[in-house]
């Protein structure tokens, strides 16, 4: 949060709150990365439990390799299989029975975001007895029980799971998608193993999903606070950034450079370095993750599909900042309009490049239905951290304008 000072009455927000940054997570990177997992495996002890999802890295051989240098590291393994994307309370408890019969020493996660986060709740629940589903996504506590080292070799490129702390879980019975932000430095991934080669297999959806979830996370964190924040300009050339590198993937998806340049973006603008020091927003993330509890649907298109009708809702309260972005992220030229009509031709640009990627954009694309609206009105957590904060009704006429 920004610092709030008061000079002669006049409240003033200062840039730059105050705060501390740790980010503990060793990043290797590149198209040699997993050379370096021998060395990260020697600081573990002997019984690795090997995390992943329904079968890709079985299909492009990343399997293969890794097994082979848990082979010859000696490593006594056992698997979980079958981590679905928007990983359910269900199988968490399914891998709790494994790791514990196990004596699990290091959770080694290969995957997308949902295997990495997974892994993670996985590492707080193995050794606590109670219910991890209330305890750390109803309760929203921090573990109180030893937790156990996770590694994540990343496979598809979005959520930013690779040096986070962040895990969700889906409730499918109570309809809820819940996502904990750990405040426990200690359930960041010791080490992360990125190499851009492995996200070439994805499908094109899932590249495109993966890249308008990078460019929410930094929306997320730059919408909000009226402070001058070094944060800010970060956020602003990370978007850039990405804009340019998936325009170049979303024609040649082979095109190694900017598939490289998406999975750096994608960390940096999910680690927790450009929401320091100013609030951040995360509503639209609260809107898709509750239609994502009622769909089952990947969580970029989710987001994509609420995003404008929410942005435009805002606009009104925001006004400086989404004509900021319109200019500094798009280059919207800012003569002859008005504030407003500089901001609405951002978002038109977003708009454009969106659909140019080839986006979900209406929750009904989905599976959403209009019954189901009430349902997804009530899973969404309302937070007061962004340019308005929506009532319950808002919440309603936002998700119905994203059907
Ligand atoms: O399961 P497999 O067979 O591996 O297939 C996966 C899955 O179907 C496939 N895939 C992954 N790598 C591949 C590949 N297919 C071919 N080649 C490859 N190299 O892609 C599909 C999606 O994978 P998933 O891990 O579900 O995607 P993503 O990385 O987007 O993760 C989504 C989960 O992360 C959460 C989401 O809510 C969702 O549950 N998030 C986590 C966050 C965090 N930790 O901070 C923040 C995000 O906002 C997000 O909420
Ligand atoms: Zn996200």
């Amino acid at each position: 949060m920004p610092a709030v000072k008061y000079f002669n009455s006049e409240r003033v927000i200062i840039m730059l709150g105050n705060f501390s940054y740790c980010n503990p997570t060793k990043l290797y990177f590149g198209d040699d990365s997993l050379e370096f997992l021998k060395d990260e495996l020697g600081k573990y002890g002997k019984n690795v439990l090997l995390v992943y999802g329904g079968g890709s890295i079985k299909k492009n051989g990343i399997y293969d390799e890794v097994t082979e240098i848990l082979r010859s590291a000696g490593k006594s393994v056992e698997e979980i299989s079958g981590v679905m994307p928007n990983p359910t309370i269900n199988k968490l408890n399914e891998g709790v029975a494994v790791a514990r019969k196990h004596g699990a020493d290091l959770i080694l996660a290969v995957g997308g975001g949902s295997v990495c986060d997974y892994s993670k709740a996985l590492s707080v629940s193995v050794n606590y007895n109670g219910d991890p589903w209330q305890k750390y996504y109803i309760d929203f506590e921090e573990p109180d029980c030893e937790i156990i080292p996770v590694g994540c070799i990343l496979t598809m490129v979005g959520t930013g799971s690779e040096m986070n702390a962040g895990a969700v879980i889906t409730n499918p019975e109570q309809k809820l998608k819940i996502g904990h932000v750990f405040a426990d430095e200690r359930i960041m991934p010791r080490f992360s193993i990125l190499n851009p080669k492995y996200t070439l297999t994805l499908p094109h959806y899932q590249m495109a999903a993966g890249i308008y979830d990078i460019f929410n996370h930094i929306c997320e964190q730059y919408f909000s606070g009226e402070d001058d924040n070094t944060s800010d300009y970060i956020a602003e050339a990370l978007m850039k950034s990405v804009i340019h590198s998936s325009r170049i993937a979303n024609k040649n998806p082979q095109d190694y450079e900017a598939r490289s340049n998406i999975m750096w973006t994608a960390t940096w603008a999910l680690n927790t370095l450009i929401s320091r020091g100013k609030t951040t927003d995360w509503m639209v993330h609260m809107l898709g993750q509750s239609a994502g509890a009622l769909t089952d649907a990947t969580h970029g298109m989710t987001l994509a599909a609420v995003s404008l009708p929410y942005y435009r809702h805002i606009l009104p309260y925001g006004l400086a900042k989404f004509s900021r972005f319109a200019q500094n992220v798009w280059g919207v030229c800012p003569n002859g309009k008005t504030e407003k009509e500089i901001a609405l031709d951002g978002l038109a640009e977003m708009e454009s490049w969106m659909k140019e990627l080839g986006l979900v954009m209406s929750l009904s694309e989905l599976g959403a239905t209009e019954e189901m609206l009430p349902d997804i009105v009530n899973g969404t957590l309302i937070l007061d951290g962004g340019y308005k904060v929506l009532t319950t009704e808002e919440v309603a006429e936002i998700l119905k304008e994203s059907l």
